[in-house]
């Protein structure tokens, strides 16, 4: 197969269907973009069609990267191609790209000339590009483009044998543009084909293919397993109507299908939020890849897959790897009634606490039924029912004091069923102080685990800096979990003892 040769028309055929269309300026960040995602083509502009446009495709000439082609668009009309050559005819390698439209619809109802008219006028335009760019520069190229191809089913033979005297003229890529979808990409691609198997091997048949009716990019990617090798394709899918073909889409699709695509996909995710701002047209939430939800789990099922492959290269519910095309988020798993224990548990570890998979299958009713009120949750709106059901747990104890008397002495205050009671303990420690003094008052407990993690942020606004996680074992060997925030670090510790006892001692 032929490596893939990507040609970005969102500067052309993207700009022209903006509301406000770019100033130089912003044509020259995205043209940067386009050098950062080092695509093989750029199509700058149609120079005939302002003042504006001529200047910026000779700036953005002056700027092109080695081995970058740089094409610019012209009616088959001998002023439209003089300005292509006057403006990108000093580019290392500039394009004349030139159209006329051979579909018998458009020639009768558009045009209102007859076939042969229109076939002698795109051979003589593609035979005057031809001579007068490579008087200019000896790399130049032309490039003739069938407008309304898709619609040529009828008059294919006339097509292909104006196609034979065009590439004669001096074309060396045909482009065969799905100008409006109107049908299936195999039905399109029978055309493609034709094309392909009746002009010489050396010619390049591309592809730009608009979006009418959602299908663009499975016919891009099907066209190039059909042989095309030239890709017209849009940043964020921009272009008349619905659009063209998307980039990203097409160069993510042909990755994961095993073709080596000659594109830095590290850069894809940026740049197109770069070019949604530019264009100032959001990206949808669904978007394929770059939308923002384009990584999102809600279903239980879903969410448990794709934590258990977060790491791997095939995920279990997404088609890449975020990083591939430089996102930088995680698969998000947000919280609605569809969620489960997995997302409880996600959430919440995320969100920097502790919790047990038994934890989170304790609170996943509870978060649930608010959920069934309120929609998708927050982080925050999760995490008050971990502090509301595991941090502030209430029961038969009530931390009141423990102080440091003297030594390895400390005197522990606290309320067992409403009653004050005040005991001594000896320790290493406070934790051991604190778990003494308790066994002095009859509530002998010991611990099998230790742990205090620096809090990022203060949920309760109360100042803590510190969450301390213990175990504590029964008489019987049974473990519970107890937690507990505070400012102070000794008193984090005693308060999660006091976090446990409170889950036994109700
Ligand atoms: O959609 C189209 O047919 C075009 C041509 C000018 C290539 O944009
Ligand atoms: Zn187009």
């Amino acid at each position: 197969m032929n490596t893939p040769f990507f040609y970005d028309i969102t500067l052309r055929d993207g700009n022209q269907s903006l509301k406000k269309p770019w100033q130089l300026s912003e044509k020259q960040l995205i043209f940067e973009r386009l050098k950062e995602l080092n695509v093989q083509a750029v199509e700058v502009g149609f120079p005939a069609s302002s003042h504006i446009d001529f200047q910026s495709c000779a700036t953005l000439a002056d700027m092109a990267w080695d081995k970058l082609v740089v094409s610019a668009l012209a009616r088959t009309v001998k002023s439209d191609i003089d300005a292509v050559i006057s403006s990108i005819g000093h580019a290392k390698i500039p394009r004349v790209h030139t159209f006329l439209t051979l579909s018998p619809f458009h020639m009768q109802y558009v045009l209102n000339k007859e076939p042969s008219y229109c076939a002698k006028t795109a051979i003589e335009a593609v035979e005057y590009a031809y001579e007068n760019a490579k008087k200019v520069n000896k790399n130049a190229q032309v490039q003739f483009s069938v407008e309304h191809f898709g619609d040529c089913a009828q008059n294919i033979d006339f097509v292909i044998d104006t196609l034979k005297k065009i590439v004669s003229a001096g074309a060396s890529i045909i482009n065969l543009p799905n100008t409006v979808e109107r049908t299936r990409p195999t039905t399109f691609l029978e055309l493609v084909k034709l094309v392909k198997k009746s002009l010489p091997d050396d010619v390049i048949i591309s592809l730009h293919n608009h979006n009418d009716l959602g299908m663009a990019t499975a016919t891009t990617v099907e066209g190039y397993f059909a042989g095309a090798t030239q890709l017209e394709c849009c940043i964020n899918g921009l272009g008349e109507r619905a659009g063209n073909t998307d980039f990203a889409q097409v160069a993510v699709a042909l990755h994961n299908n095993g073709v080596k695509v000659p594109v830095n996909l590290d850069k894809i995710y940026e740049t197109s939020m770069i070019i949604s701002q530019m264009a100032k047209i959001k990206i949808y939430e669904k978007a394929p890849l770059v939308g923002p939800e384009a990584l999102a789990h809600r279903s239980g099922i879903h969410q448990d897959g794709a934590i258990k492959t977060k790491d791997m290269d095939f995920g279990a519910y997404r088609p890449i790897k975020p990083s591939l095309i430089g996102r930088g988020d995680d698969e998000k798993i947000g919280f609605t009634s569809q969620s489960g224990k997995t997302a409880v548990f996600e959430i919440i570890n995320n969100a920097g606490y502790p919790i047990t998979i038994e934890e989170a299958i304790r609170l996943t009713p509870i978060i649930k039924e608010i959920s069934e009120q309120k929609g998708e949750l927050s982080t925050d709106e999760i995490l008050n029912v971990y502090f509301k059901e595991i941090l502030n747990i209430k029961g038969a104890f009530e931390f009141v004091s423990f102080k440091f008397i003297s030594g390895d002495k400390f005197e522990l205050e606290f309320k067992f069923k409403n009653e004050l009671k005040k005991n001594q303990g000896n320790g290493n420690g406070p934790l051991d102080a604190c778990l003494d003094a308790l066994k002095n008052a009859g509530f002998e407990r010991k611990l099998s685990f230790y742990k205090q993690y620096a809090l990022d942020e203060d949920k309760f606004g109360s100042g803590a800096s510190a969450m301390s996680v213990i175990h504590l074992v029964g008489k019987n060997g049974e473990e519970i979990i107890g937690r507990a925030i505070d400012k102070n670090t000794a008193r984090a510790n005693v308060k999660a003892i006091f976090n446990a006892l409170n889950q036994v001692y109700k």
